[in-house]
């Protein structure tokens, strides 16, 4: 009986072992990348974080255009910068919490090993805040992204490199990973649905952007908001247009989303704030 017990227990577990598809992160991203070099063999792998320009020639003209001669986040840029340079009340300033200015964007989204959490940008910028006795900013526009957008312009050519440390780590980036192509919504589509399946395909007015890459500029100005926007407050506009329930900006749910998005353009440079229609 004893013996039996464990038999079934055994193929149980190779069963289970056998039924998951467990890839690493590294294997995720090579799958995904691959896709898509696959698919669209004109679009040079470093073109990735330009979104859905790389697969129109006039638009992407007008695209480095805006980009070259007149960014409309000039300004925000300016404000982050100058945000950066002004003391709190106590006298200290954000590069006491988060050290210079130029080392600060790439070393997030970060797992955090002593409260089990990932670290954002925006989420440290307002860690930093109230630790000096600052009121926390509004997560998704305004002066977050500004400071933001300055500080992703200060990591111009670096590259992108999430890092997943551990098994706690890989919970958050499977959590992430699983949000990314869940079905949600009244329209039942995953973000993986438009973002990878479709990727390159015209839905209503817009071509659809590919998920490699997708996180590498943010925040971006887009014309219809007029202004700098997070990649939270993005997320929360694709969460809106498959009516899905919507998540808060920041909530454990977007950033595990944020966490394995952003390890999926590992190798990508970093060029935030951009351009977007
Ligand atoms: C019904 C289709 C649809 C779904 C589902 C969807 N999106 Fe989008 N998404 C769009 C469209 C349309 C745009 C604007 C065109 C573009 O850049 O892809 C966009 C843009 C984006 C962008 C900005 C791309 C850039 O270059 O700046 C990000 C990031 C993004 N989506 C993430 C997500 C995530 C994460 C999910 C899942 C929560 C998701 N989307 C689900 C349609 C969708």
């Amino acid at each position: 009986m004893k013996k039996l017990s464990v038999v079934l227990v055994t193929s149980a577990l190779l069963l289970a072992v056998a039924g998951t598809t467990y890839a690493t992160p590294e294997e995720d991203q090579a799958t995904l990348k691959g896709l898509f070099m696959k698919k669209f063999k004109d679009v040079e792998e470093s073109a990735y974080g330009d979104g859905a320009y790389v697969f129109r020639e006039d638009a992407y003209e007008q695209f480095k255009e805006i980009e070259a001669d007149f960014p409309p986040y000039e300004d925000q840029i300016t404000e982050g910068e100058e945000m950066w340079n002004t003391a709190f009340a106590n006298g200290k300033t954000y590069k006491d919490c988060l050290g210079e200015v130029d080392t600060v964007r790439a070393q997030y989204p970060k797992y955090d090993e002593e409260n089990d959490t990932i670290l954002t940008l925006e989420g440290q910028i307002n860690a930093c805040r109230t630790e000096n006795g600052e009121k926390p900013l509004k997560w998704k526009k305004g002066p977050m992204a500004s400071l933001s957008g300055y500080i992703a312009d200060q990591a111009e050519g670096q590259k992108i490199d999430v890092k997943i440390p551990n098994e706690k780590a890989e919970e958050w980036y499977e959590k992430g990973k699983n949000f990314f192509y869940a079905k949600r919504g009244q329209l039942n589509m995953s973000c993986a649905d438009c973002h990878v399946a479709y990727a390159g395909n015209r839905i209503r007015a817009e071509i659809l952007s590919p998920a490699f890459g997708q996180v590498t500029h943010f925040p971006t100005y887009r014309a219809k908001w007029g202004q700098l926007g997070t990649l939270h407050r993005r997320y929360g506009g694709c969460n809106q247009q498959v009516r899905a329930k919507d998540f808060k900006a920041q909530s454990d749910e977007f950033k595990a989303l944020e966490y394995f998005h952003t390890a999926m353009s590992n190798g990508l440079e970093w060029t935030g704030p951009a351009f977007r229609k």
